[in-house]
């Protein structure tokens, strides 16, 4: 089993490794293959996606990625800024549907920002469309406006698109998701406002007819916000489009006490994906050894689980997960009075010894 790793920018590579380490204590034939993305590659390479790590991601049975992006890049061009090449990847591996569950473990309950008996026992998946929408409709671009009251001022536009096929395929994800869950949709949109959205919640209840077990309700997308922090233990799967998920998994994400603890798969048509942190690349605490790679570990048991099929695998790294943390290990982002204060490498660690036969 070949797994390429991409390590990219910030955090990424401590946390990585935290994985790798993780992954090599279980006693399988895997294979290893790194490659440089994000700034990392910009520097070696001039871009932020060069064609051998996208080629090697391609000969992979699955890809560990970790984070791209620096402030440092923010003035290149947005084709050679780190972001492209998750977006890149994403495209070009045809990774549509995004996977990003925000569970609430037992410990942590005291680390969200909202009250202990809201979020004890939270376990909500969001499922992500990620290769449409604004982020890659066309056209696009700058101009000056064409019309309208600023008639010849500078400009920037983007494109709002959805086609049938890409909502029916993003729905059946989440329908067969919920199938193994509590049987419960909720699809966030705006079709109050938007045309795309109304396409999107109309095809969207046409795939549920072939789900009656499982219930469907539609949200727009500033009650969904609203909701996810009043009642958030009311969700069980949500799914909605790029932007509105990219926003809601944030959210959903510090429901759990901290945006480190959360995993995320990218999957495409033939179970191929792509396993990072939902966090970023955290430029502020890069090398100093203190992140949280439980995000990365627990992606890592994603992709024992949906591109590897060892699902008993990834049983053992999520029992190991839920140890370390009753047994009161915590990094920086998670600490809270009485608990053990560790660094990366010391939780990676920890997680190995935990790890069950
Ligand atoms: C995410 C990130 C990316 C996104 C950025 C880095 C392009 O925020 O994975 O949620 O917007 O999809
Ligand atoms: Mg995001």
């Amino acid at each position: 089993m070949k797994i390429a790793v991409l390590p990219g920018d910030g955090i990424g590579p401590e946390v990585v490794a935290a994985a790798v380490q993780v992954l090599q204590a279980l006693g399988e034939p895997f294979e290893f293959e790194f490659a440089e993305v994000g700034g990392a590659a910009y520097e070696a390479y001039g871009q932020p996606l060069p064609e051998a790590t996208l080629a090697l991601t391609r000969a992979a049975d699955a890809v560990l990625f970790g984070a791209v992006g620096d402030w440092k890049y923010d003035a290149l061009p947005r084709a050679l800024r780190p972001e492209q090449a998750i977006l890149g990847l994403r495209r070009a591996l045809g990774l549509f549907a995004n996977l990003r569950p925000a569970v609430c473990f037992e410990p942590l309950v005291a680390a969200s920002s909202l009250k202990p008996e809201l979020v004890a026992g939270l376990d909500i998946l969001i499922v992500r469309e990620l290769t449409g929408d604004i982020y890659f409709g066309q056209p696009r671009g700058r101009r000056l406006a064409p019309d309208g009251p600023f008639t010849g001022a500078p400009e920037g536009f983007d494109t709002m698109r959805y086609t049938r096929p890409e909502i029916e395929r993003i729905a059946r994800v989440a329908f067969e998701a919920a199938r193994r869950r509590r049987r419960h949709v909720t699809s966030v949109d705006k079709a109050n406002v938007l045309e795309t959205s109304q396409l999107w919640r109309e095809v969207v209840t046409e795939v549920h007819a072939e789900y009656r077990d499982v219930t469907l309700e539609h949200l727009y997308v500033d009650n969904a916000a609203m909701q996810l922090v009043r009642a958030p233990k009311y969700f069980d799967v949500i799914v909605t489009g790029n932007l509105f998920g990219d926003i809601l998994s944030d959210e959903a994400a510090m429901l759990t006490g901290s945006i480190g603890m959360l995993p995320s798969a990218s999957l495409g048509e033939s179970g191929r994906g792509l396993y990072e942190p939902s966090h970023g690349s955290a430029p502020d605490i890069a090398g100093k050894g203190t992140a949280n790679p439980l995000a990365t570990i627990l992606s890592a048991a994603m992709m024992l689980r949906h591109s590897l099929g060892r699902p008993a695998q990834a049983a053992r790294i999520e029992t190991a997960v839920g140890k370390v943390l009753a047994a009161g290990l915590r990094t920086p982002d998670i600490a809270s009075p009485g608990m053990r204060m560790v660094g990366t490498r010391e939780m990676a660690a920890a997680v190995v010894a935990a790890l069950p036969d």
